[in-house]
């Protein structure tokens, strides 16, 4: 049993948790490029931890009762708000982060239309999953419209030709995760306005970024609500705003389509239930932590991260293709930048593995419909120390990934593979394609995956996206394999 019979001492509680983390990714310093956003600011962390710590048993729950909340949350709503420069009257709420600010957008429009019976919402196909995942809670039917090969933004006739009469929510990003572009928010959303259709921009990750490159003269195109027909508006915090993860705003012109984005049920014998979000009890220390954050970085000092940011990502953009068979992915507008190769002797799934075995994580993304496979670098403040030794470490991983050989797995084990069906595939059958593939189940779920993932990574971008689901959820599965 993990229970222990005995309660143990802090410190060796403590300790035994710093040995489990300390395998774990860097979050700080920089050397890894996606899931974590370093400021490089070393007197940030003490301030949100004590912050978070501080309120970390009051409930959210119940503003009535934990009236400070209120105010915490009125202000960090209200920065952001300024921030996108929302017109009077506008509104906001703090959620848990990026997803549930993407999903309580599509419940809210979907609540604003009970008219309909079956909704759907229209999106270009880079938009973020969160965006999939609110139709298939909400019962709603996703449009995934094909971005343009060359740009990767949406194409907004392609988009106005998605639309119908029972399309309840129309989406663009500002930026998308995986090329880091803007899609062409106003024609888009002159587009959904003329059909009265509410316009969502998903700022989660670009919102706060763009922003202050706004604030401080870097030119970005047009996004916010300053753009007529944008309706809402998720803006991510622990992101580019650098504070604890479990916040993010989503905000609306409206304040009636805010009300549909709340849950309310008086219909039981406890307490009358009003969630603002999708959680119901938690913690308010993320939003205390958020709060401190403001005050401690304030406007100059966020002014200062962006100015680095920038400066760190034009770096990259300008130097990355100077590595013969690199090449960026169309024009990043923010601080995002994905990394191709069109030469047949680098493999980019290899180059990652080759990095990692240098101390750096750059994300592999899959080729999907026909764009191709790249690597992620998310750039953050404290990413601008690390730019000259990344390319370096860079340029040194494309020759060793030239000199391997190939990774492409075999072709036997991509046939097997692919004739899975995912509707009913079972535990048996993943376990022996675990074994085909050269994974022992134990060692997987006891000292994780291993360092070199080319061969992985090529075999589950060969499946179709219903069979790459399917087995990574299994996959999932087995690592929740609970200790008893
Ligand atoms: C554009 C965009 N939207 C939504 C999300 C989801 O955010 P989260 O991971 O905080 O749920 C992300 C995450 O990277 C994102 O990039």
């Amino acid at each position: 049993m993990s229970l222990p019979a005995h309660g143990r001492g802090r410190d060796e509680v403590l300790e035994d948790l710093t040995a489990r983390h300390s395998g774990d990714l860097p979050t700080h310093g920089g050397r890894t490029w996606a899931y974590v956003y370093d400021s490089g600011l070393a007197d940030l962390d003490p301030v949100m931890d004590a912050a978070r710590s501080m309120y970390a048993a009051v409930n959210g729950l119940d503003p009535t009762v934990f009236s400070s909340i209120v105010g915490l949350e009125n202000e960090v709503v209200g920065t952001v708000l300024d921030l996108v420069r929302a017109p009077e009257g506008a509104v906001g709420t703090f959620t848990s982060g990026g997803t549930e600010s993407c999903m309580l957008a599509v419940k809210a429009a979907r609540d604003a239309r009970p008219d309909v019976a079956r909704g759907n919402v229209v999106a270009p196909s880079t938009v973020h999953a969160a965006f999939v995942k609110g139709c298939e809670y909400f019962g709603l039917d996703i449009r995934l419209v094909e971005v343009d090969r060359q740009t990767f933004r949406a194409d907004p006739a392609a988009m106005a030709a998605a639309m119908d009469d029972s399309t309840m929510l129309v989406v663009c990003s500002a930026v998308s995760y995986a090329h880091g572009v803007c899609d062409p928010v106003p024609e888009i959303a002159a587009i959904a306005a003329g059909r009265g259709i509410p316009c969502h921009v998903d700022g989660c990750i670009g919102g706060w970024v763009l922003s202050w490159y706004r604030q401080i003269g870097i030119p970005v195109p047009e996004w916010d609500f300053t753009v007529e027909g944008v309706t809402s508006i998720s803006v991510d915090l622990h992101k580019y705003a650098y504070t604890s993860k479990g916040a993010s705003t989503l905000l609306f012109r409206d304040p009636a389509l805010r009300r549909a984005s709340y849950f309310s049920s008086a219909d039981w014998p406890g307490y009358v239930m009003i969630n603002t979000t999708m959680q119901s009890t938690k913690s308010a220390g993320p939003l205390a932590a958020a709060w401190a954050a403001f005050q401690h970085i304030g406007a100059d000092g966020y002014a200062d991260l962006a100015r680095r940011t920038h400066e760190a990502t034009q770096a990259l953009i300008t130097r990355i293709p100077e590595i013969a068979g690199l090449r960026v992915l169309g024009t990043p507008d923010a601080s995002l930048v994905a990394v191709t190769s069109d030469d047949p002797d680098v493999d980019v799934f290899a180059v990652a593995d080759e990095t990692r075995v240098r101390g750096w994580y750059l994300q592999p993304q899959f080729a999907y419909l026909d764009l191709p496979r790249n690597l992620h670098l998310t750039v953050t403040a404290a990413s601008l120390a690390n730019v000259d030794p990344l390319l370096a470490d860079l340029a040194d991983a494309v020759a060793s990934a030239r000199t391997l050989p190939s990774a492409a797995p075999a072709p036997e084990l991509v046939e097997v593979a692919r004739a899975l069906d995912p509707d009913t595939l079972t535990r048996e059958e993943f376990a022996g394609l675990l074994a085909f593939a050269g994974l022992d189940p134990a060692a997987v779920t006891g000292s994780g995956l291993p360092e070199r993932m080319a061969g992985i990574n090529h075999l589950l971008e060969a499946l179709p996206p219903r069979l790459r689901e399917r087995i990574l959820a299994e996959f999932i599965g087995l690592l929740y394999t609970p200790a008893r």
